[in-house]
């Protein structure tokens, strides 16, 4: 008997052409934000899962199915995901490490000059007006030659930013529950309190992932901290932002803009949010690269293959 591997969403070719014949595939169309509800429907036949980071994989959902043994979270976060409900239920969950660190420091990199030379109002400006009058005082951004880069979460993808950074003259530091002497040595960067990181950075970006203890990290508190002529960028998940405070903060010019990829009620982004000219949204895309999405297919589907010949999956995460 074969075992099913029920995918939630249309992926890159190279899932289904490693899974198929091994196993009965069900691959679903991508519609948005599932319930729980929705979820135990369509994983009512699955060995193994592929899921996205929309999917809520709660207890509920995970104990509905006593066949299910993997779920192949197709990201690097998994915070959709509940671990303790997975380990006592001896369900395997895998992520997507390292083949979307390039990209989405690349992407962090894009949102750091998008905001420091105002590249999306700029576009929007050309494109409204049709007219480029070159002036000495207009649309001035700011330099990055000689600032500073605050990192929250020196992981693979804060490094890759770091790195990015310093090639464009910047300094570097972060904080984060651990130290990261390879980045202190090719970065010659130091990790600092929050606080201090906040009060001395002129782009604070974030790159920790979400849990119970980065959910509002940057608060109201926070952003009191920072100073006015920072700009605040977030790629990592929108909730470690409280998209509130941020509102308030630039509405007070107490911070100078930010770029956003992520955004705490996902998929909606907030009207008031949407408002501020000095802001740079994007609608989560900091893996989407054809390379970067094949190979996070490929990761997946290697983890469900393992799981279901009964060996242990590549990347494992709780
Ligand atoms: C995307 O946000 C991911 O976690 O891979
Ligand atoms: C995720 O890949 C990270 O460690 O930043």
């Amino acid at each position: 008997m074969k075992y099913t591997v029920v995918i939630t969403s249309e992926l890159p070719p190279v899932a289904m052409q490693m899974l198929a014949g091994e196993f009965d595939v069900i691959s679903h169309s991508s519609e948005g934000v599932r319930t729980e509800e929705e979820m135990v429907t369509i994983l009512a036949e699955a060995d193994g899962a592929i899921t996205l980071l929309s999917d809520p994989l709660t207890r509920r959902v995970l104990e509905s199915n006593s066949n299910l043994r993997i779920v192949a979270n197709y990201a690097v976060g998994y915070n959709n995901v509940d671990l303790d409900a997975a380990r006592e239920l001896g369900i395997a969950v895998t992520n997507t490490p390292g083949v979307l660190t390039e990209a989405t420091a690349d992407l962090t990199m894009a949102l750091i000059l998008a905001v420091t030379r105002r590249v999306a109002e700029g576009d929007a400006y050309v494109r409204r007006t049709g007219l480029v009058e070159w002036a000495p005082l207009a649309w001035l951004g700011s330099s990055l030659q000689g600032r500073q880069l605050g990192v929250i979460g020196m992981g693979r993808i804060g490094f890759a930013t770091a790195t990015r950074a310093r090639a464009f003259g910047m300094s570097v530091v972060y904080s984060g529950p651990t130290a990261r002497p390879e980045s202190d040595r090719q970065h010659e960067s130091r990790r600092v309190a929050l606080d201090e990181l906040l009060t001395t950075s002129d782009i604070v970006s974030v790159h920790c992932p979400l849990n119970e203890e980065t959910r509002h990290l940057v608060d109201d508190a926070a952003l009191g901290r920072t100073k006015a002529s920072a700009f605040l960028i977030n790629t990592s998940r929108g909730p470690i932002v409280d998209e509130r405070a941020l509102c308030d903060a630039l509405e007070n010019r107490r911070i100078a803009g930010a770029g956003l990829d992520v955004f705490e009620n996902e998929p909606h982004v907030g009207e008031r949010l949407r408002s501020f000219p000095s802001v740079v949204l994007l609608p989560h895309i900091g893996s989407a690269t054809f390379e970067t999405r094949s190979e996070m297919a490929r990761i997946a589907a290697s983890n469900v293959q393992a799981v279901l010949r009964g060996r242990p999956p590549f990347t494992p995460v709780g």
